[in-house]
């Protein structure tokens, strides 16, 4: 255990003190943007509780598709904070959220969605970014980096001159901390709910006259990442097929592009069966996390699989299992999965990047995702030489227990690469940062960035 300990805090330390020039590789990132609400629950969210009847005794057993009243949504909001459950439920009702408004305390305003997320992150590395939302506002225009490039009707614009929309989508994000105590039981750790709100016309795609020409930019782009699927309906097929139907033409105009996907918490599993079909199918690679890992496996009928996951209490084995399976049968061509403790790549030999690569880019996506915890954001690529961090011991326990049992290649334990044949395993134990501000959009991060490391 010490020599892997060691093992792992030198592929750290090397990937921390290396000095880089980035070479502004071109890079898309849509579509999902909005403006996160951060609010901190402390303990005087028990009295809320109280004010509105709501007891330990009639919490919502049953996570709910969406969230229709104030009831409801304390009940929810209760239950991810006691048991430390990430939730994402979506609501239509403008009065709740004007009750939430007037109720807590929002402490900050920052970009959120996973393409406004990863927009500013990428930039702020220093790579060029292309990014597309439906619908950009004034108020998000100022929490983005004035360096970003939007693609309008007319050509490719400077943020600032991109054409912009009056309303802006607003979620509200709870964050809280470990420890936090409710009904006398402290939380299990940190984590976040969202309530995501739905406004109309922010399909996650171009708009409708997407035409080769005005797609023309990605001849010039190396990486493609595309999200916010989640918020599209079951029964709106067209909308899945609109956006399928631009993922093959950016595929005609550019063959060398990798395209991916970042998948998200999804309470209807109809939708995450669409998303498979009509958009991981069609793309090269895929991100998603541990829970998330579950809940799509359970979509495509594979719930044993699921459930030995979530029994197993996210082990790689485990997941490693599971993903296997999506990473088969959507003809993947790499897929991640970040968790807590590791980190995860499945990789096949036909991408074009080499595993030890690969490992080093999950090394330096999950520095950024300390400093962003540590931080809140990412400011620079410098910022991982500064971050104060610890190995995560569980995380050394996960692959040494998957080597051992899967009876992988011995040199994983210490490498994190084993050869499976038509696929790499690539996985990498997490470093925790030594303080926390907030937990919401490191998935994105360390997405973005393992995905983006090849081309840096
Ligand atoms: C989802 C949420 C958004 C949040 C993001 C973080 O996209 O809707 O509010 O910023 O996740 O990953």
């Amino acid at each position: 255990m010490n020599n892997t300990k060691e093992a792992w805090e030198r592929h750290y330390a090397r990937i921390a003190r290396k000095d880089r020039v980035i070479h502004q590789s071109n890079v898309f990132v849509g579509f999902n943007a909005n403006i996160d609400a951060i609010i901190y629950i402390d303990e005087t969210f028990e009295k809320i509780l109280a004010e509105n009847n709501i007891t330990k005794d009639n919490l919502l057993k049953k996570e709910p598709k969406n969230i229709n009243t104030q009831k409801e949504f304390l009940q929810v909001l209760a239950k991810s904070i006691m048991d430390s459950k990430e939730m994402e439920i979506a609501t239509k009702n403008k009065k709740l959220t004007q009750w939430i408004e007037n109720t807590f305390n929002t402490r900050e305003y920052r970009i959120g969605g996973q393409a406004g997320i990863m927009s500013k992150f990428l930039d702020n590395l220093g790579l060029r970014v292309v990014f597309s939302t439906p619908k950009l506002s004034e108020k998000m225009a100022h929490l983005l980096p004035k360096t970003l490039i939007i693609p309008d009707a007319s050509g490719l614009k400077k943020l600032k001159d991109a054409k912009k929309s009056e309303d802006t989508k607003t979620n509200y994000i709870f964050e809280y901390k470990k420890g936090t105590s409710l009904f006398n039981k402290k939380t299990p750790r940190a984590d976040r709910f969202i309530l995501a709100t739905r406004p109309k016309g922010l399909e996650p795609r171009f708009h409708n006259n997407a035409t080769y020409e005005f797609l023309s930019f990605f001849e010039l782009v190396d990486r493609a990442i595309i999200s916010g699927f989640q918020s599209l309906n079951a029964y709106d097929k067209k909308d899945f097929e609109k956006a399928h139907t631009q993922i093959e033409k950016i595929k005609k105009v550019n063959p060398e592009i990798k395209i991916h996907v970042e998948e998200a918490y999804i309470t209807d599993r109809r939708v995450s069966d669409e998303i498979l079909d009509f958009v991981v199918r069609h793309v090269h690679s895929m991100g998603l996390n541990e829970v998330e890992l579950a809940k799509t496996l359970s979509a495509t009928g594979k719930s044993k699989k699921a459930s030995a996951i979530e029994k197993s209490n996210y082990s790689l084995l485990e997941c490693y299992l599971g993903a296997k399976e999506i990473f088969e049968k959507m003809k993947l061509q790499r897929l991640h999965m970040h968790t807590y403790n590791y980190c995860m790549v499945l990789l096949s030999k036909d991408y074009g990047t080499s595993p030890e690569k690969m490992r080093d880019g999950l090394l330096f996506a999950l520095l950024c995702a300390a400093v962003k915890a540590s931080n809140g954001s990412v400011s620079s690529i410098t910022d991982i030489k500064k971050v104060e961090t610890k190995l995560n011991e569980q995380g050394v326990k996960e692959i040494i227990r998957t080597q051992k049992e899967l009876g992988l290649c011995e040199g994983f334990i210490d490498s994190g690469i084993c050869d499976l044949g038509n696929h790499f395993l690539i996985a990498a134990p997490t470093k925790i940062s030594k303080k926390l501000k907030s937990t919401v959009g490191l998935g994105d991060i360390v997405s973005s960035s393992a995905f983006v490391y090849d081309v840096l």
